[in-house]
């Protein structure tokens, strides 16, 4: 997920410099960011690989609840460098499903691959996806993302995954025929996208989800997010997709040439000593029932065999 750095910003607006030369996923990718941001470098961080057969049923977590997110609202998208961001207006919130309380949308953002074998921050049993978007949300009672991104649980995150599908998702249809007017780096730049609903950007029951503790993906890496990784995916063409990777980075070479904005995900970083939580039965927790089964069976069977 992707914040601005409001306090690196003041001092470079100080100094008279661009955020640009900070960070990105070129020259100043994410092997480099621990060098500058130290919590890039702890034990807590994201993204991380999910591998299903290791994760640990929870079924108490439920379902979560999203409330305003079904009512039209204005919307605005911009190329803040790093990703095109969509800003919301309006009252969407999050709860339930394992959060300790209500938490308030302030933004969306995706990571995206230079080619669709890739893209997703998260993995899902080592399982790429050529897209993935951040819903970003804060504690509400702490009354603002800033206030929130140094509190423990300040911000709690949702990750859907992107499939390629082979019609255009019509949803996503206004959205990407605004990416031509967010081309260039210019978070000035807000363009206001068709009023809608926020249920057009996300799967259409989104159910089955994964939970940990973890951090923001980019720097300045804070560990206060409380993820969830869903399992449903939003489907996407191959051109749809295709024009996200015409945006322009804030990075560019040493030619003062911009690079395009591609393979902005950060890779997979170890989970330590964290444990993954499911609010579903995965394979792994099926599998571990039928073993069950399986042993109750043949303990039963060998029963009445040796009588
Ligand atoms: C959660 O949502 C699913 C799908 O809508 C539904 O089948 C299930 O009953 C819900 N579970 C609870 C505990 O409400
Ligand atoms: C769009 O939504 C905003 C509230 O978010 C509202 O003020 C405005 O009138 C709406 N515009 C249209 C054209 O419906
Ligand atoms: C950035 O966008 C704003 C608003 O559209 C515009 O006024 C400004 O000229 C743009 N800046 C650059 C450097 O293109
Ligand atoms: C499985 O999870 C535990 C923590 O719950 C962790 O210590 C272990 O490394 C994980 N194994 C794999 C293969 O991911």
């Amino acid at each position: 997920m992707e914040l601005s750095l409001s306090v690196a910003f003041f001092f470079l607006t100080f100094v008279g410099l661009s955020t640009a030369a900070l960070w990105g996923y070129e020259d100043s990718g994410p092997s480099k960011w621990a060098e500058t941001f130290d919590t890039c470098g702890l034990k807590s961080q994201s993204p991380i690989n999910i591998e299903t057969l290791n994760t640990s049923l929870q079924i108490s977590l439920g379902n979560m609840t999203m409330t305003g997110y079904e009512t039209p609202v204005a919307l605005t998208i911009k190329n803040n460098g790093h990703t095109a961001q969509v800003d919301v207006t309006g009252n969407q919130y999050i709860s339930k499903g394992g959060l300790s309380e209500q938490y308030k949308l302030a933004q969306f953002h995706f990571h995206w691959g230079s080619d669709d074998t890739k893209g997703s921050e998260h993995q899902i049993s080592s399982k790429t996806f050529p897209m993935e978007v951040h819903f970003v949300h804060y504690k509400n009672s702490l009354g603002s993302l800033g206030n929130s991104v140094n509190e423990k649980d300040g911000l709690a995150v949702l990750g859907f995954m992107f499939e390629i599908s082979e019609s255009d998702n019509a949803n996503y249809a206004d959205l990407i025929s605004k990416l031509a007017a967010i081309k260039a780096y210019n978070t000035s730049n807000l363009v206001p996208l068709t009023n809608t609903s926020l249920m057009n950007f996300i799967p259409s029951n989104p159910t089955n989800f994964f939970r940990y503790s973890g951090s923001l993906t980019t720097p300045t890496c804070n560990e206060v997010v409380v993820w969830t990784v869903f399992t449903e995916t939003i489907k996407i063409s191959k051109t749809q997709m295709a024009t996200f990777r015409t945006l322009m980075s804030s990075e560019h070479g040493p030619n003062n040439k911009h690079y395009h904005i591609k393979d902005n995900f950060r890779p997979v970083q170890p989970l330590n000593s964290r444990t993954v939580y499911s609010n579903f039965y995965t394979s792994s927790a099926t599998a571990a029932h039928i073993t069950v089964y399986t042993g109750v069976l043949s303990l039963i069977l060998s029963t009445i065999l040796s009588h």
